[in-house]
């Protein structure tokens, strides 16, 4: 009987260890959440480039462009968080430089960022109507010398 009970002690502990570090980072999506990446192959980037007016106050987007209160944000997809040289991130963004601005990260940054990097300074509400954040995401994409490809998966599991 103890063998049985320590044998499914060491199952459950192995499976943490394997489930664990996946989801470390993946904060719960938070209620009302739901992926971008169905829509983003047939998005309305023009739709995505009016929505980008709300973040202007604080981002500009253009190559080369400088900083405001925030970041620029030109070739935002798949970089690496907090790289932007001469801009004072947070310690909660520098800290992640071992993740990128993948469509997902992006999705769920945009969604709420303060749930997804606790501690940003980005005091932003955020942008709740999903196809409004997937015209948006999809527009940031084109703001790129090379625009990363779609991405393959239709639906997202998270
Ligand atoms: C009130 C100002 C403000 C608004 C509005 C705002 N941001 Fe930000 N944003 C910031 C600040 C400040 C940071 C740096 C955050 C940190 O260091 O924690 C940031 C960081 C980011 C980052 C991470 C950049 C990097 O290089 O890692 C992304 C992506 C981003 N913002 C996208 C957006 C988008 C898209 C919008 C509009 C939907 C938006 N932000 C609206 C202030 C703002």
């Amino acid at each position: 009987m103890t063998k049985i009970y320590c044998f499914s002690l060491a199952m459950i502990v192995i499976t943490m260890a394997f489930v664990l570090p996946v989801y470390a980072d993946d904060v719960p999506p938070p209620a009302g959440w739901e992926s971008v990446i169905p829509l983003l192959s047939t998005a309305d980037v023009n739709n995505g480039q009016k929505v980008s007016h709300v973040c202007g106050s604080c981002h500009t987007f253009d190559k080369g462009d400088g900083q405001k209160l925030g970041p620029n944000l030109y070739s935002i997809v798949n970089k690496t968080p907090g790289q932007t040289e001469g801009f004072p991130f947070s310690d909660a963004m520098k800290a992640r430089q071992d993740k990128k601005w993948t469509y997902d990260a992006l999705d769920r940054f945009l969604f709420d960022p303060k749930s997804y990097v606790p501690d940003t300074r980005m005091n932003f509400f955020g942008i709740k109507k999903t196809q409004d954040r997937a015209d948006l995401i999809a527009w940031l994409r084109t703001q790129s010398d090379k625009p990363a490809p779609l991405p393959k998966r239709q639906k997202s599991k998270e």
